[in-house]
């Protein structure tokens, strides 16, 4: 697999084109966003960290059954995947209550949410991602209800692995957001990527926040959190 030349940068990760026109490299920068793109700052080594936490927990889902894009770790920053067409909604599950949940409901955070929520965004930041539902969804051609059935079914089936294998290492799986393209084959596979970037992480016992909420609050040691979460799954980081 030979790399080619940058088909589009992202606020966090860029993507390359490869001599296979079915896969891509993933480039996990150190980069840091939050508020969509209001807020940016490079933390050093987060590149590395989310590469290799992410190609943990693909693994893990793929294991599971679950369809991802994830093919191999090719070195600390970069993944191969498959080359998907992206559908711009985002997918959101929510186990206890936080984040834009809080504003928009005026609830206390940290109430168990039983059962888990399910939530659509549109992926468009100056607009802020702003909620959509299955309807706009295929009104405006982002997906077709088929397509929509199979994010929600898959984005529950990685509640189920993700929130025990999380648990067993002593953190709460808050909430998270998973985004989803269609493969070559037509086929609906996990896209973009898992890591402490993309959902809220807190330590069982004293509910400490191990996310980019550690970012967006400005409370300091991020990528050290982010390390800490890995360590306490059995990752490697060096
Ligand atoms: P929210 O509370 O801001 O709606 O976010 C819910 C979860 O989804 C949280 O873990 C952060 C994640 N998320 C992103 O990573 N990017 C996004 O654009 C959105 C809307 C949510
Ligand atoms: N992922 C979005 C951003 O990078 C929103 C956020 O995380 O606050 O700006």
């Amino acid at each position: 697999m030979e790399k080619r030349e940058e088909l589009y940068s992202g606020k966090a990760k860029s993507v390359f084109k490869t001599d296979d026109p079915d896969r891509f490299v993933l480039s996990f920068r150190d980069d840091t966003s939050a508020f969509d793109g209001l807020k940016v700052e490079q933390l050093a080594r987060k590149g590395m960290v989310n590469n290799k936490f992410n190609a943990f927990i693909m693994e893990k889902l793929q294991a599971a059954g679950i369809p991802t894009h994830f093919e191999a770790l090719l070195n600390d920053t970069e993944s191969l995947v498959k080359r998907l067409d992206m559908i711009p909604v985002e997918c959101v599950v929510r186990n206890i209550s936080a984040g834009s949940l809080v504003k928009r409901l005026g609830v206390e955070e940290g109430l168990e949410l039983n059962p888990p929520t399910f939530e659509l965004f549109l992926k468009n930041d100056a607009l802020h991602d702003p909620m959509v539902n299955e309807s706009l969804a295929q009104s405006f051609g982002w997906a077709t209800a088929e397509q929509l059935a199979k994010m929600k079914a898959l984005t529950f089936e990685v509640n189920t692995v993700l929130k025990k294998l999380f648990l067993d290492a002593g953190i709460l799986l808050v909430d998270y957001k998973l985004e989803f393209g269609v493969f070559s084959d037509g086929q609906v596979y996990l896209g973009d990527e898992f890591s402490p970037d993309g959902c809220r992480l807190w330590d069982k016992d004293t509910r400490e926040k191990l996310d980019k909420d550690r970012f967006r609050k400005g409370l300091g040691n991020v990528v050290e959190a982010y390390e800490e979460v890995g360590r306490r799954l059995g990752m490697q980081f060096d």
